[in-house]
């Protein structure tokens, strides 16, 4: 199975905040647990080929399978009173689909906080981790599903891969690069001025806007994201903003 071109991630990253120090490992448990370690060390980037013990949101496992996909997790610099680790998912979850878009040419977009779509499939998921005090920055993990053509029944509804929506096998470095670069964007601009601008490019983005949800007891439509960055759900008439859990489609 093919490794992952180093040097040539290395010199893509040039000039990026993210990857000022790289980890390539073959397999581990989570690239979570390593990057965590690390805290505080603002650039560091570990990649795997494979973890034995990948984790989704909510204690879910995610699939880990070796030399198709890309699993990464990254530290950010210093966050202050506006970065919370619940805003800045919104803009990874931003820089992945604007680069996913530019790699596929099939429309990207994000489902609140932390899955990016195409075609109403899961192709990537984001998770943020912190040791409790954000001055220290945050774990930033991404799975991406990109040459992969088989998944678990569990999921074969609901996941696909950059490959199987666009029937071409895709350049893992290349993938990983353009990722990087946006999310490197979004993360700065967010820094500098704000959560305003991420949201208001969510918006545009947003996956199940107008539509039917549930998201734990509450059932109604998807109205936007709002300034902070919570889902607000309209419900008879009245806006509700939601801050955490997981939006289901009604269908
Ligand atoms: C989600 O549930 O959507 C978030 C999935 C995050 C998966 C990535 S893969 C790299 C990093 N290591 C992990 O164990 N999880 C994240």
């Amino acid at each position: 199975m093919a490794r992952l071109d180093l040097e040539k991630i290395r010199s893509g990253l040039a000039g990026l905040r993210i990857g000022t120090e790289i980890d390539y490992v073959e397999e581990l448990p989570s690239t979570m647990d390593r990057a965590r370690e690390r805290l505080p060390s603002p650039g560091y980037l570990i990649i795997a080929e494979a973890q034995t013990a990948g984790r989704g949101k909510r204690g879910a496992v995610w699939e880990s399978p070796r030399g198709e996909d890309l699993y990464f997790s990254f530290l950010t610099g210093p966050l202050d009173q506006r970065a919370s680790p619940f805003a800045i998912t919104l803009a990874v979850g931003l820089g992945i689909a604007e680069a996913v878009e530019a790699l596929t040419g099939v429309e990207a977009l994000v489902k609140w906080p932390n899955d990016v779509r195409l075609k109403e499939r899961k192709i990537a998921g984001i998770l943020v981790e912190s040791n409790g005090d954000f001055s220290e920055g945050v774990v930033v993990g991404v799975g991406l599903n990109v040459n992969r053509r088989t998944f678990p029944d569990e999921l074969r509804e609901k996941a696909s891969s950059l490959a199987l929506i666009t029937e071409r096998r895709f350049e893992r470095e290349e993938v990983l690069l353009r990722l990087l670069q946006k999310v490197d964007a979004r993360i700065r601009e967010f820094e500098e001025r704000g959560p305003g601008h991420i949201v208001r490019a969510l918006n545009e983005r947003l996956a199940l806007l107008n539509q039917r949800v549930r998201i734990g007891e509450l059932i109604g439509r998807v109205y936007g994201v709002s300034g902070s960055g919570a889902l607000m759900i309209e419900s008879d008439g009245v806006i509700t903003e939601i801050v955490a859990g997981t939006v289901e489609p009604i269908v």
